[in-house]
């Protein structure tokens, strides 16, 4: 059986095999000798223990979060909605540097939450844990933090709980791998939604764009076997998901490495023979790499979602370059106008980074004439951080705070602009929207088009989690608000 393990069949597991081969057996023994020492002190107590997990950053870690929320259920723990519970962990980013500072200073605030309830017990993970400059600071200055790890070893909460619980000491107990191990399956996973989610096919990035932290800290690209992905939405579906969205820092790139080589657009054909499944989403493409082939069974293939979330960065070529993103605003102008072409009625919504280091005014023009040309459905814009470590902080011409924020403003400014003109082209249509949220209001819902954008509407909270049809009457410039159809 995988989900026990005895003294026994601990003791004769060789902790030199790889991760693969010794787990998932020996979490479990960890989770069930927890459950034991969290069942004693909930007894003690006279209430249940609880746990809450703060997810910083992208979908990988709001991934990462319902893995340790699912270990953390097995081991006994209930979920609470604020920061005042016995277990909390942050699950850090770190893609920029206000990413960092938030986190600080939240933990700052941790501390003094423990400081009135010494049994609490807080961890931190995530992105920030990769850093040796951050692991420092937390050893000086944030001592009453008790457990840190990093990216590669959550599936290793359950064992990390039990050392630190059974050899208590006054300093954070630290477990960060330099590198990853392969993929360990089969530990238990709490969902956030019960309708949706969402599902790893790879980890890591090779892509090392100038200016990006994350090769550093999620080390290199390592797909999963699509037999395992398949099987993990088969139980999703089962358990009533009708939509997941694939996540990989560069989805085109999967299934390199893997026994028999897969594409990312077989794998795509393979989910979506899993009865149940309704809507299929992805995250993240590289422009340098969508293939001809992706495109078409986007548009052919009925359960995916007509939407490509296509990074930008720059529009200038001269910055790509320095970006290292390997391609230039005419590919990626011409690749627009084939998503567009054969995929009718596709939505396009994109990254931009305003003020790395060079980016001169005619640059900056160059990116707001792609936003004008490409007709974006919505646009995440960000000011360039500098990342220790990473190639672009050490480039010349690093831009001054006051021309980025300037150009930032201008950019968003653009970006309305064009995202207005786009989604008003809606209006008035009947759209199928899948409804996520029962508003606060007690009156109205929250549904997600297949382009991603949100609608308004009223009605009852028995339509969550299910597909409707919306009229889209008014639209808001980045949502809309409808009506039941
Ligand atoms: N793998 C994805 C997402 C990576 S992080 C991709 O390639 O698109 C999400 C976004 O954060 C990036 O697309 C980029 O726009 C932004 N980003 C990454 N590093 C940054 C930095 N140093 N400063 C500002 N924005 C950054
Ligand atoms: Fe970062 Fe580039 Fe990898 Fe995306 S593709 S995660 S931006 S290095
Ligand atoms: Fe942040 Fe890590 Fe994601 S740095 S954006 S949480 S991969």
């Amino acid at each position: 059986m995988l989900n026990s393990c005895s003294e026994e069949l601990l003791n004769s597991i060789d902790i030199s095999l790889p991760a693969p081969e010794r787990e998932p057996q020996r979490q479990y023994y960890f989770i069930k000798k927890l459950k034991e020492m969290v069942a004693l002190k909930a007894e003690n107590a006279g209430r249940s223990l609880t746990y809450h997990v703060e997810t910083f950053g992208c979908q990988m870690n709001a991934k990462d979060s319902e893995k340790l929320a699912g270990i953390l259920q097995s081991i006994g723990y209930v979920e609470n909605e604020s920061e005042k519970a016995d277990f909390v962990i942050y699950n850090t980013c770190t893609v920029r540097e206000n990413a960092n500072t938030k986190v600080y200073g939240r933990i700052g605030y941790l501390g003094s939450l423990k400081s009135k309830n010494p049994d609490m017990m807080i961890a931190m993970c995530g992105c920030m844990s990769q850093e040796k400059h951050v692991i420092e600071k937390i050893k000086k200055n944030y001592r009453f933090v008790d457990i840190v790890f990093g990216t590669h070893n959550i599936y290793m909460l359950a064992e990390l709980i039990y050392l630190k619980l059974t050899e208590p000491s006054d300093k954070p107990l630290i477990s960060v791998f330099d590198s990853a191990s392969e993929i360990v399956e089969e530990l238990p996973s709490e969902l956030k939604y019960g309708f949706k989610a969402g599902v790893n096919i790879m980890y890591g990035c090779n892509n090392f764009c100038s200016y990006c932290i994350v090769p550093y800290v999620r080390g290199r690209e390592r797909s999963r076997r699509p037999e395992d992905i398949v099987k993990e939405v088969e139980t999703l579906a089962e358990n009533g998901v009708i939509e997941v969205m694939l996540l990989g820092q560069n989805v085109n790139s999967y299934g390199k490495g893997l026994d028999k080589e897969v594409t990312f657009a077989e794998l795509l054909r393979e989910v979506s023979k899993v009865e149940g499944i309704k809507r299929i989403r992805f995250m993240t493409p590289h422009p340098k790499d969508l293939s001809d082939s992706l495109i078409e069974e986007i548009a052919v293939n009925p359960k995916l979602c007509k939407h490509v979330h296509l990074p930008l960065q720059s529009g200038s070529t001269e910055i790509l370059k320095k970006m290292n993103r390997h391609y230039s605003k005419d590919d990626y102008l011409r690749l627009v106008e084939k998503i567009k072409r054969k995929i009718p009625g596709a939505a396009i919504t994109t990254d931009i980074i305003v003020g790395f280091p060079g980016e001169t005014e005619e640059d900056f023009e160059e990116t707001v004439d792609v936003v004008k040309k490409s007709g974006f459905t919505s646009a995440y814009t960000f000011q360039y951080s500098p990342r220790r470590g990473t190639p672009a902080a050490e480039m010349p011409g690093q831009i001054s705070e006051e021309v980025l924020k300037s150009r930032f403003e201008r950019l968003l400014e653009a970006v309305h602009q064009v995202t207005a003109e786009i989604t008003a082209l809606e209006t008035g249509s009947v759209k199928a929207v899948l409804v996520e949220e029962f508003n606060t209001d007690k009156q109205t819902l929250t549904g997600r088009l297949d382009n991603n954008l949100l609608v308004h509407f009223e009605g009852g909270e028995n339509l969550l989690g299910k597909i409707v049809n919306v009229k889209l009457d008014e639209c808001k410039g980045f949502y809309y608000i409808g009506s039941l159809a």
